[in-house]
């Protein structure tokens, strides 16, 4: 037998644990929107379950090896220059983890299907202590994320701000909340 699958250009890193947690109880078919996806950590775990997973980023090789995947879409997008990939396409979940990109983000909420999910987390004010991010505009304010995905309508379900120290000390905040 062969496998004549692309090889991953780094291996993946661990998914964040709350985000793996959520994908181990999505179910089979579910769509998923990994932004700026990177190696696709998180959007390889709902694959596992069965999800058919959009990854988008503007530097795909490092989920080259899933181009085969028949659950898989691979987009190559730069976010920021150019415009919005998905318009009018709906996902049960959306995740976007370590990146941030204000224009977007009412784009990133509207992607949400009514009864989906956005999964969120990214640096906040603060991590400037600890190293990069410390641009500004690329750090959240205080409880921005969830203020912002409740001005928009979703009901909050989890969220978080603060320091972590895994896998680095960092300030960030989370947020898993539910477009009604
Ligand atoms: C810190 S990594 C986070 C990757 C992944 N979300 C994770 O947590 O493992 C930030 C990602 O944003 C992507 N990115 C940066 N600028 C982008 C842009 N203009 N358009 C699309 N993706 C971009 C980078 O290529 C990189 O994969």
């Amino acid at each position: 037998m062969t496998n004549d699958k692309k090889p991953a250009s780094h291996p993946p890193s661990a998914p964040m644990p709350w985000i793996a947690s959520r994908a181990g109880t999505a179910k089979a078919e579910q769509t998923v929107l990994d932004l700026a996806c990177g190696g696709g950590r998180h959007g390889r775990a709902f694959l596992a379950q069965g999800c058919r997973v959009t990854f988008v980023d503007i530097d795909v090789a490092g989920v080259a090896d899933l181009a085969d995947d028949p659950n898989c879409e691979i987009m190559q997008a730069d976010l920021e220059n150019a415009p919005w990939p998905f318009d009018g396409r709906k996902f049960d979940f959306v995740v976007v983890t370590n990146y941030l990109w204000r224009p977007i983000l009412p784009s990133i909420l509207d992607a949400v299907a009514a009864g989906g999910e956005l999964l969120y987390q990214t640096f906040a004010q603060g991590n400037e202590r600890f190293g990069r991010p410390r641009n500004p505009d690329f750090l959240l304010k205080p409880a921005e994320l969830e203020s912002t995905a409740e001005a928009a309508g979703f009901d909050i379900l989890d969220s978080f701000e603060g320091e972590i120290s895994e896998p680095k000390q960092a300030v960030v905040q989370r947020v898993r909340a539910r477009k009604p």
